[in-house]
Parts: C-alpha cells; structure tokens; sequence
C-alpha cells in the first residue's frame, strides 16, 4: 500500500499502538521502526558533521566493514567558521546534504553550533565560534545547503552543551540571561533562519532537567517561543525517564544499547499508555510530526531526490572551503609565499605532516574516499624536481605507524559515565620511559637534519589530532602534547627561518616558541583536500584569508570559563562569567590574547575608507582597496558598541570579498538591525578596527 495521496493526519488513524510506538524509538542504533505495511519507511539517520558516517551493525558498534560507505570528508565546523564564507557554508551543507540522500538516510546528525565556552572542550572541533552571531549566520546557510537534499539537518546539542567531561550528568548552571545572550542564539538562527527541521537534545542537565525532556528548553523556548514543529531527537542515551521524556516535547528516543524495546519510550512507554496513565495523544502528536517530517521530505510522493556521493563537484567545494579556512597568523619576515623555482630541497618535520585525521573524532568520524596529508600535499604540487625530505620529529605512542582509536568508543564512553577512552589507555611508567626515549631520538635526528645547510625551506607540521580532539574528553590545557614545544625550539634554533604549520581543531599554546619563529600558518582539520588546500596557501597559489572564529588565548586561564567561572566544574558547572565569553570577556576584562577573535593575515594588504550607515537599509557600506601585491580576500567585519550596553562591542555583520592586487571595491554588509545611540567599528578583525561610524 502507498501513501502517496495521504496526509499524516489520515495516516496516523491507521495505525496501531505498537506501530507508532516504532515509531518514536531507535529499532537499530540509528534508525526507527517504520511500517511496511502503510508504507512508511524507518526514519534513518547518521552521523556529520564532516561527512556522512560509514554503516554500523544494526545492533552493535561496529563498522559494518563495507566498502560502499567511503565518502567526501569535509572541513570540520571550525575550519568551515575559519573562512567567514556563508556560500561555502552553503556549499558544505549542500555537499553533506546530497551524501545524506546518496547514502540513504533521511537525518545527518549535524550541524554542532553549541558555543566554544573553553577552548578545552574536547568536541570544539565539531562547533564554529565562541560567537553567536556568526556561529548562526553560518550554521543558517549550511542547514540550508544540507536540506536542499530532502533530508533532514539535525541541529544539536541543545543546549549549553559545552564540555564533555561529566557530561551525561553535568547541571550546567547558567543563568537565564546569559542563556539566552550567548547559548541559545544559533539554535534559534538554525530554527528560523536556516528552517532546520529537526533538532537533538544535549545531554546535560540545565535548571535541574535533562535537556533531551526539559520542559523549558524543549517546550516553553523551543515549541511555544520559536514555534519550532519539527522533529526533536534525543541525544544517544539521553533520555532518562519514560513520564518525563513522554510528557516533554522530544520526539524520538534514541540510545546506545540494542536493548531497543526496553528504551524509555518503547514497552515501558506502551504499558502506561496501555494502563491509561499516559494518554495516547502524547504519542500521537510526536508520530504526527515524524509523518510531517517525512512529508516535507517527500517520502511519500515520489517526488525525492536521489543524492550521491563521491563527485568531483563535491572533492572540489571541500577544497575551496579549505583554502579558504586556511589562517596565516604570523609572516613577520614575508617568508611566505615560497617560490618553488628558488627551491630544490625541502625538510618538512611532524607527524601531522603524514598523519591523517578523517577516522577519529568520536562520532564525526570519517570512512573518507582519501585524504591528502600535507606531506602529500606538498609533494605533489612541487612534483619530482624538489627534493622533499620528511622527519618525524615526535610520535603519539611508541608503536609504529598509525594508531587508531579502539573500536566500540561511543558505548563505553556512555557505559563509563560520559567519560571518554583516554582514561582507560593511560601509559604505563615504564611505557612512558620508553615514550619519552622514542621523542628524544625522533627530536634529535630532525634537529640534526634541519641544522644541515642543504635545506631551502624547514617546515614544521604539528599540533593535535583526535586524541585530543575529541568526543568524550577535555583537554586538561592548551599545551602542545608529546614534547613539540622543545622539539619547535631546537628546529627554530637550527634555522631562523623556520616555517611553522598547525593543523589542529582547537588552539594550542604557543608561548614558549612565538617569539622564535617568524611564520606560523594555521590549518584546521581541512577534509579530503586539506594538505592540497594548504600547498596552495604555502606557495600563493591561494591568498589566504581565514579568520579566526574563536579567540587564541595565550594559555587556556586567560578565558573567562576558567578566570571567572569553572571549567569542567563537577556535578555542576557555573557559568560564572555569565555573557562574558570569548572576546566580549577579553574587551570587559582588558585580556590579550595570542591572536584575536576574527584574525588573520594576508600576503596582501587591504585599506578601508568612506565609511557611512544606511539606517533604512540597515547597511554598513565602505570601500576597500587591495594595496598590495596580490589578488586576495578580506572579511570585513562589523562590531557595534551600543550605549549602555555591558558589551564593549559585539559582531552584528560581515561581508567576505575578492579584491583584485590594485583594485578597490565597495562594500555593503548587510546587519540584522540598527541601533541609536551607537558607533559602528568597521575592521579587518575585532581589534583591528579601521573605521567608526556613529548613530549618536
Ligand atoms: C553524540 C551525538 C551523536 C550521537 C550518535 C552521541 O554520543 O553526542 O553528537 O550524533 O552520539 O552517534
């Protein structure tokens, strides 16, 4: 039978308790039961955000082991904020969208926009900002992009989800204001702007509920504030109750154990309906808005689209966002852009030069097609007359090669309380002897060769990789791991000119060698083109323009998580700093940091004049002109002091722009309001700013 004429209203008469009970639970570890017999398919769902997850045994967590699931790995969210680009964002969300459909499924369990709080939050990666303004002007568009696919874009965690450690059980303790000045707005954009139709509550607790059955976020801010009426998903292993999960507004149950008809809102869920204690119309206004759902996706009219995976279009938009999220942050002595016709003999030294990062993660994990490492990266755009030698330099372990996570991380991470691997994988003291051996005698052979004259170029290529970054764990500062500070040290003594390159999902601490080296570039987890992205940007073939979305802070007790607040707290967690995150703390508290909110250096440079506000429009308009040497882009950026306000400033617009060398543009960067009695900064970051117009 098909359903093609029918409205959900129809089809919901026709079924039976046990089907729509199928239908609001997880059948399989992601996807719900669905109904032959009416035609309705099981709602099925995977993993984003940096592409769509390989295929996992229906009850078990483990790869199913098929060779049909490699995809497009993506730009994490923080690479994709990096470019302060909405059409990349679009595209990216497109892309993602159209492998969601190519693969089957109907929800990608993605975009993350909770707020980069701490930069020690192990999941930072996988989010954009510290700011909520941009976070949700880009997650709109992706959303967008993802949905123009007939899926479904899952917007999670809500809310003030923003640590991993405790985090099944953490209370985070926020108050209202500051929920809703820094936590809740990209949810709300993801809801109005980008249309987003379903959402994924978070695990933790906020105002004494869990969040996947909090009445207050799910009923009173999401359903009645936002007049959200899509589908809202719990967060793996998030629900807690069967009254409260079935009495709140969540939608859909989902878990982590194959005890499937044991999940709150299956048997448990049926007996009291079956009893009369819950009413059938709880079940009945969820099964609804799953039928919308799969209405809106045109599952029932033959109207879908197909999707793909694979394409060329799609390894090509992942390259252009990675270009362009690509941050120089120092080029103090212009080494950069290297000309390869004065090169013959290159040392790159680091793991992350050769270490790939699409298979780790937690759940944003990635069976990708391929992956270009830097290594290959450059290897391949300098070809086979410069010579391009490679040294370790440091290891993570002391086994050979590379090491992969253990299988089965995402159930023990929930059987053991919330808490991640790491805990269970800790080295011996003999083991680390060993370790601390194995680095030295890496440290020593790469100094060695980079204090050799025979070398054109050293380039340092390290960071993090998700051992670090990471579902499950916080990092317990921003320190480089196994030994990098010494190693950068010794390299930048041997040669003055020393490159540096981090490829990394969050900041690290750069104090103890800043001041030593001349070129820092940083590089995110980049996806599939990533090292091809970042040979473009070492030899100009790309200017870049990366911004940064999240404030470098010289060490993590600079942010006012750990200044003012706590971080990661205990049972609970006080937002103490209230609203003061990232740099509207760094502007109250007079806080400098390594590199600003929204930085990032050109091999161009960029003059602004004439600035003036179009208050009918609500328009910022200047000119812009490239003086240098190259073609290039330049974000210019928005941040309104308002009267009165607590904030010193806050970002409220920008636009992103092609320049070319010796040309001049005018620009009009459309705001969301205008406001009296305020100045308007017009910069090249928040700390930048090159011209004010006042609304006094
Ligand atoms: C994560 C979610 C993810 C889900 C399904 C959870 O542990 O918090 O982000 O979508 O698992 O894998």
């Amino acid at each position: 039978m098909n359903n093609n004429q029918k409205e959900p209203e129809a089809i919901l008469k026709e079924l039976t308790l046990d089907e729509k009970i199928g239908l609001i639970h997880g059948a399989q570890l992601f996807q719900t039961a669905g109904v032959e017999r009416l035609g309705i398919p099981p709602l099925k769902m995977s993993d984003g955000p940096m592409g769509v997850r390989q295929e996992f045994f229906p009850a078990e967590w483990r790869p199913a082991g098929l060779s049909d699931d490699y995809v497009t790995y993506l730009p994490c969210n923080s690479a994709l904020a990096s470019t302060w680009n909405r059409e990349c964002a679009y595209d990216i969300g497109s892309v993602l969208g159209e492998e969601t459909r190519g693969r089957g499924k109907d929800v990608i369990l993605g975009p993350g926009v909770n707020i980069k709080r701490s930069p020690l939050c192990g999941r930072n990666f996988e989010y954009f900002s510290e700011d909520p303004y941009l976070t949700g002007q880009l997650a709109a568009e992706y959303i967008k992009g993802v949905q123009a696919w007939d899926v479904a874009a899952c917007v999670k965690h809500f809310a003030a989800n923003n640590q991993e450690t405790e985090r099944l059980w953490v209370e985070v303790e926020v108050d209202e204001q500051s929920l809703r000045e820094i936590y809740l707005p990209a949810f709300y954009d993801a809801v109005k702007k980008g249309g987003v139709h379903t959402v994924m509550g978070a695990y933790n607790k906020l105002y004494g509920e869990h969040c996947c059955q909090s009445s207050f976020l799910l009923e009173k801010v999401l359903r009645e504030e936002w007049g959200f009426d899509g589908v809202i998903i719990s967060d793996w292993g998030g629900v807690h109750s069967t009254d409260d999960a079935a009495l709140s507004q969540l939608d859909i149950e989902m878990s982590v154990t194959s005890d499937f008809d044991d999940y709150f809102m299956a048997r448990p869920l049926k007996e009291k309906i079956e009893s009369g204690e819950i009413s059938v119309e709880v079940v009945d206004q969820k099964v609804l808005r799953i039928l919308k759902l799969m209405q809106k996706l045109h599952v029932f009219d033959g109207r879908r689209k197909s999707g793909s995976y694979n394409t060329e279009e799609h390894r090509q938009k992942a390259l252009k966002a990675a270009r362009e999220s690509v941050v120089l942050l120092k080029n103090d002595s212009k080494l950069l852009p290297l000309k390869p016709d004065k090169l013959k003999r290159i040392l790159m030294v680091g793991e992350n030069a050769q270490r790939l990062h699409a298979a780790g993660g937690g759940s944003a994990e990635i069976k990708a097609l391929y992956e270009i490492s830097p290594l290959m990266g450059l290897k391949s755009h300098l070809g086979g007359n410069v010579q391009v030698d490679y040294a370790q330099g440091y290891c993570r372990s002391i086994d050979e090669g590379q090491d992969t996570q253990a299988g089965n991380w995402q159930e023990t991470s929930l059987e053991n309380g919330g808490q991640g691997l790491r805990a269970d994988n800790r080295e011996t003291a003999e083991k680390d002897k060993l370790l601390e051996e194995k680095r030295r005698k890496l440290r020593g052979e790469a100094v060695k060769l980079a204090s050799e004259n025979k070398y054109d170029a050293v380039i340092y290529v390290g960071g993090l990789d998700h051992e670090h970054d990471c579902e499950g764990n916080d990092r317990p500062d921003m320190k480089l791991p196994y030994g990098q500070d010494i190693l950068i040290k010794e390299l930048a003594d041997a040669r003055k000119d020393l490159i540096v390159i981090m490829v990394a999902g969050s900041p690290v601490e750069m104090e103890e060698w800043i001041g030593q080296v001349d070129t820092v570039v940083w590089s995110w987890y980049a996806g599939i083109e990533g090292g091809n992205a970042l040979a473009d940007v070492l030899f100009g073939n790309v200017n870049p323009s990366g911004k940064l979305p999240e404030t470098f802070y010289k060490t993590h007790t600079d942010c006012s998580a750990h200044a003012l607040g706590e971080f990661p707290g205990g049972k609970t967690v006080a937002y103490k700093e209230g609203s003061y995150v990232g740099y509207r703390y760094n502007d109250k508290y007079q806080v400098e940091p390594r590199f600003c909110f929204g930085y990032g250096l050109s091999y161009t440079e960029f003059k602004y004049s004439d600035a003036s506000l179009k208050t009918a429009e609500k328009q910022i308009c200047c000119t812009v002109e490239n003086t240098g040497a190259y073609d290039g882009s330049e974000v210019v950026q928005v941040y309104v002091r308002k009267e009165g306000s607590k904030f010193f400033q806050e970002l409220k617009g920008f636009a992103k722009v092609f320049i070319k060398a010796g040309e001049r543009q005018q620009v009009t960067v459309q705001l969301e309001e205008t406001w009296e009695n305020a100045v308007y900064c017009i910069g090249s970051s928040s700390r930048d700013i090159r011209l004010m117009v006042n609304s006094l």
